[in-house]
């Protein structure tokens, strides 16, 4: 099966068997097929955090569950039930549509909901885990459902416990709490910008997602016109004294120091390398966002890998930091042959 319009990368990887799955019961399926055939299988949410290094080998296990229901709806509070198939940004607007607040900031976020607690997804000064309230699992250990509350997921920046034990668990539900009333988060530069001189209190939910739709049309490339996976680096978190030290060299240096350690933004090291907008035929760099890298013309992983090794080399020799993917790299330049299909 040809994967390059399930992977925002558009890479032209195939897997050697698939399956779309809409119920528990059909993954459970999908799994035991695989177990018995003693073949891999990757789960595959909306193929935007992911490069195909080259084909898959074993089994590629479409979620596609759809669920979107409320519960324990009461006092300006909701609990919204979502599927793991369910697309994230329309999501999104359904919540905002409603009047619900918690996750107006994560607009126009590719990939699905099952995936989003994987990175714990985030932009614009909010992430997944300020609403997340509980993730249903099938944890292929014991080939269980299980719940796991916010804090058994282990939550940080762009990582979870499904980062931890990959392959483990596949979100199949997720659970969000949300709000009629809550603030809204809106200090983040780019969103302050676009949003001052209004007042805050008149805004809706909707208008918040819109501004962010906005804010995130100039600078982030759509992958349906222009194929990309996002940042392709973490922002590295580095000592309070490196810090300090790069900003002596480097007055401008972009990224949000803390008590204990500062977050460099990777776009900013990246850009001062002279990366930004380069191009080698096929792939290359955004020219409005250092971080994200494009497939202009039918590149493959391979082609997407060593740009961003080389991008990587780059930035450490420079200035001694250590970029690390954001992607998960899957399938295998090996197996790139023709499989028996
Ligand atoms: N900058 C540059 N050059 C560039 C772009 C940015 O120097 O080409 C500098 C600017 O100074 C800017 C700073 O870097 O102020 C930060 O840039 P930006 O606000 O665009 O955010 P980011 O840190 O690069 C993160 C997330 C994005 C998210 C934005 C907004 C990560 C790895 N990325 O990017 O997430 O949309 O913040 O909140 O944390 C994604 O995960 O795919 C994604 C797009």
């Amino acid at each position: 099966v040809f994967l390059g319009k399930m992977n925002s990368l558009g890479i032209a990887a195939r897997a050697q068997y698939f399956v779309s799955v809409t119920s528990v019961e059909a993954l459970q399926e999908a799994l035991e097929w695989a177990s018995e055939k003693s073949v891999e299988a990757l789960i595959l949410g909306g193929g935007s955090n992911l490069v195909f290094a080259g084909d898959y080998r074993g089994l590629v296990i479409r979620m596609a569950i759809a669920r979107r229901c409320w519960e324990h709806v009461e006092g300006g509070e909701a609990t919204l039930v979502l599927g793991a198939g369910e697309n994230w940004h329309e999501v999104v607007m359904y919540a905002a549509s409603a009047g619900y607040r918690g996750i107006e900031n994560l607009a126009l976020i590719p990939g699905t909901v099952g995936a989003a607690p994987v990175q714990n997804i985030g932009a614009y000064g909010a992430e997944l885990r300020d609403t997340l309230l509980e993730v249903s699992a099938l944890d292929r250990h014991t080939g269980k459902v299980i719940a796991l509350t916010n804090s058994l997921c282990h939550f940080s920046y762009r990582d979870s416990v499904f980062k931890h034990e990959p392959g483990r668990y596949v979100i199949t539900t997720v659970r969000l709490r949300l709000s009629r009333s809550r603030p809204f988060q809106l200090d983040y530069r780019d969103l302050a910008e676009y949003f001052d001189g209004q007042d805050a209190r008149s805004l809706t939910p909707l208008d918040v997602a819109n501004g962010v739709m906005a804010v995130r049309r100039r600078k982030l490339p759509d992958p349906a016109q222009l194929p990309n996976a996002g940042s392709f680096f973490k922002n590295p978190v580095i000592p309070l004294d490196t810090w300090r030290s790069l900003q002596q060299s480097y007055p401008d240096i972009a990224g949000h120091p803390g008590d204990d350690n500062a977050k460099v933004a990777a776009a900013w090291l990246i850009d001062q390398c002279g990366w930004k907008g380069y191009r080698n035929g096929k792939v290359g760099v955004h020219n409005r966002q250092a971080l994200v890298l494009v497939n202009h013309s039918n590149g493959n992983g391979q082609d997407v890998l060593s740009l961003a090794e080389r991008i990587r080399k780059d930035v450490e020799a420079r200035f001694g930091i250590a970029l690390e993917m954001e992607p998960g790299v899957v399938g295998s330049q090996a197996s790139c042959q023709p499989l028996p299909l």
